[in-house]
């Protein structure tokens, strides 16, 4: 469900017509809808009514200030992998509490910063972390609470580039290791262990892989309590997936329901880490075309967005539909939709069936509200695009866009040159 729909064949975004917003901040351009945001955080939680939770919402699919402080203002905390989104989540308002901190490669500095800022736990990856983590808790004469992020060797069945749980993987500790470091972390006098963590993938579209997860952690955690360990947080991870194309991903109810029945009556807060499920759907990319071109064997439609703007289809071959955002009677074409940077790779979409667009046309790419704006870049010198946000009949300029001044902020030329 989202709140991008047609009226007269004018695309909407809630009550704003969208060319308007073009109009006012030019193209290319996210925009997410607040209500859209809002329901599918409210449907999540809601799908987890019976049991202890915390959503702790994943930062790095969409770390827009004005989106974490709404869904810290719902009751959500949030799940971080860097000081950067440790930054951004308390400038947001969202309390540390409520802040768990994943990630393979915590850099010490992040972690006095985490630790200073008293979050909720650290889900660590592996002992040399647990080790630092304890030597930065005594300089700072702190306890750190702590999970142990283990990786319960589940096949996802999602693309391998965000493919988390098997062993082959570099995240968490294997499930023979975790043991023997949960029992060094309990004796480390600057730790805390609180919880247990796992997250086997990304865009994961079946129930079942979640549910043999979570049974193998909970077999574990059986384990831990004969050494006298106990948890207190059960961190699931996120990975839930969206439909993008033609996957029938399991309603979140559905995941609730399940993944409340494998916890049975257990007596841990369960923490939730999803990103895509919340607010891929929540958003699209608006771009301009700039030119049509019938190539050798087929055609192109060249628009203003690029591979910088959203990388997803050049990173992972991602399908993203594309729809215009004025709908009249045109015939159909095959075309590929590409981006004006120097690369081969630099497309949205690749033979696709699409109505004959122009010149000035303006297009949607749907499904662009999780790893869209948060993986762009300025490669080949492109400011980044701004990000609006609607609710009801109003636009909001949640990011501005990027400046040829933005662009060389930082930099300096040597005196020798
Ligand atoms: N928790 C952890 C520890 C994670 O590594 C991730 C995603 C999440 C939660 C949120 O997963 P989600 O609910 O959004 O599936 N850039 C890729 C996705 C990479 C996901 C990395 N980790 C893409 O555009 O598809």
């Amino acid at each position: 469900m989202h709140h991008f729909h047609y009226r007269d064949n004018r695309m909407f975004c809630e009550d704003v017509p969208v060319p308007e917003i073009a109009k006012n901040v030019g193209t290319p351009f996210y925009l997410y809808s607040h209500a859209t945001l809002r329901h599918h955080f409210l449907v999540f939680q809601e799908a987890f009514e019976g049991v202890p939770h915390l959503i702790c919402f994943s930062a790095k699919s969409n770390s827009n200030l004005a989106v974490l402080r709404l869904f810290g203002s719902l009751g959500g905390g949030l799940d971080i992998v860097s000081g950067g989104e440790l930054f951004r989540g308390l400038q947001a308002g969202i309390p540390p509490d409520r802040i768990v901190y994943s990630g393979v490669g915590k850099r010490e500095d992040e972690i006095e910063y985490a630790l200073q800022s008293g979050i909720l736990m650290f889900n660590i990856e592996s002992h040399q972390e647990l080790e630092l983590i304890n030597r930065c808790g005594t300089r700072l004469k702190k306890k750190a609470p702590i999970a142990l992020r283990v990786n319960p060797d589940v096949d996802p069945k999602t693309h391998p580039y965000i493919s988390t749980g098997l062993k082959r993987e570099k995240f968490g500790l294997g499930m023979e290791s975790a043991t023997e470091v949960y029992k060094s972390a309990a004796a480390f006098p600057h730790v805390e262990v609180v919880g247990i963590s796992c997250h086997i993938g990304s865009q994961v579209t079946e129930i079942a892989p979640f549910v043999d997860a979570l049974h193998r952690v909970k077999e574990l955690i059986a384990t831990l309590e004969t050494f006298g360990i106990s948890i207190s947080y059960l961190d699931i991870g996120g990975g839930l997936g969206i439909t993008y194309d033609r996957e029938s991903p399991p309603h979140p109810n559905e995941y609730g329901r399940a993944i409340s029945e494998a916890l049975g009556d257990s007596a841990f807060t369960l923490i939730l880490e999803p990103g895509r499920v919340i607010v891929g759907n929540a958003g699209i990319l608006v771009t301009r075309v700039l030119y049509t071109k019938k190539g050798e064997t087929k055609d192109f439609v060249i628009v203003d967005a690029a591979m910088n703007d959203l990388v997803r289809p050049s990173l992972y071959d991602a399908y993203h539909a594309i729809e215009p955002v004025v709908r009249d009677q045109r015939e159909t074409i095959r075309a590929d939709v590409v981006g004006p940077i120097c690369e081969s790779g630099d497309f949205l979409a690749k033979d696709r069936d699409t109505p004959r667009v122009e010149a000035g046309d303006l297009l949607a790419v749907m499904s662009a509200g999780a790893y869209g704006f948060t993986m762009s870049s300025n490669y080949n010198s492109r400011p980044r695009v701004p990000e609006v946000m609607v609710k009801e009949d109003q636009f909001y300029v949640v990011r501005a866009r990027e400046s040829y001044e933005d662009l060389i902020k930082g930099e300096s030329i040597p005196a020798f040159l």
